[in-house]
């Protein structure tokens, strides 16, 4: 477990840059990751980890890159069904171990009718990954109705670490980000969310760090940026280096200009 946990999170820095492309599982051929494999080919050398799913995983990574894995094993539900984010277990621990995974993700959704579903899968995913040393990733999400919050995130976050989760993924929220992650036992890091302007996704990664978030687990914010390879480097710059937003942004644009 150990072991795992800090080929997920650099001992070194104690931060983590994880690359999210597992977007296909619920909403298909997501703009940017048409070709996963082509995708991220420039990528995999500058992200700590790849979450992804095992379909793509087996088809378009390749066995011989050196990257950490976060495997998806949560699913069932598509951005056409009005109940998204009902999931379940969609992939084996044994095939998670099969696959040499150095971690496996799994979706709850505090606030919803079916949470129950959600965090009992949570439950059984924890169960069976503790017995393999693989630590569980919680994704967080909240009800449709509900604002992302300093309140609910803290209270779903909080549920998920209490449930078993070694690392949780919530969203940056403001004002009061640093509740949610004080008040959580486990480390945090955040998603993206949708695409924002490269300064703007890289502040709110250094304001999530200055929360005191362990990383990012993003995804558009990088593959979609005018220059991925650009941004994921500048990512590490508030990550492992501890750039402010602004700064980072200028190592962006002078990678930019260089490639
Ligand atoms: C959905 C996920 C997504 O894959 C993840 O949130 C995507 O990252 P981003 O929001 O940065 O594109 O985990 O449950």
């Amino acid at each position: 477990m150990k072991n795992r946990m800090s080929r997920l999170i650099r001992p070194d820095t104690g931060g983590s840059v994880m690359l999210a492309v597992d977007h296909g599982y619920f909403l298909g051929p997501t703009t940017g990751l048409e070709k996963v494999g082509w995708a991220v080919k420039d990528l995999v050398p500058h992200a700590d980890a790849l979450a992804l799913t095992r379909g793509v995983l087996r088809h378009d990574i390749n066995p011989g890159w050196d990257v950490p894995i976060i495997l998806r094993v949560s699913g069932g539900t598509s951005i056409l069904n009005e109940e998204l984010l009902h999931e379940g277990i969609t992939a084996s621990m044994k095939d998670a171990v099969r696959l040499n995974v150095s971690g496996v993700a799994f979706s709850i959704c505090v606030g919803a009718k079916f949470e129950r579903t959600t965090i009992l899968g949570l439950s059984q995913v924890v169960d069976e990954a503790e017995e393999h040393g693989i630590p569980t990733l919680a994704v967080i999400a909240i009800g449709k109705d509900m604002v992302r919050d300093a309140r609910y995130l803290a209270l779903a976050g909080r549920i998920a670490a209490e449930h078993g989760a070694r690392i949780v993924k919530t969203y940056y929220c403001e004002p009061d980000f640093g509740k949610v992650v004080d008040t959580c036992p486990v480390p945090i890091v955040i998603a993206g969310g949708k695409k924002l302007p490269e300064m703007e996704a890289l502040e709110m990664a250094y304001k999530a760090m200055e929360g005191g978030a362990v990383g990012v687990d993003m995804g558009r914010n990088i593959f979609q940026s005018e220059n991925p390879v650009a941004m994921i480097k500048a990512v590490r710059e508030v990550v492992h280096k501890g750039a402010t937003g602004k700064e980072a942004f200028e190592a962006f644009q002078q990678l930019k200009s260089q490639a």
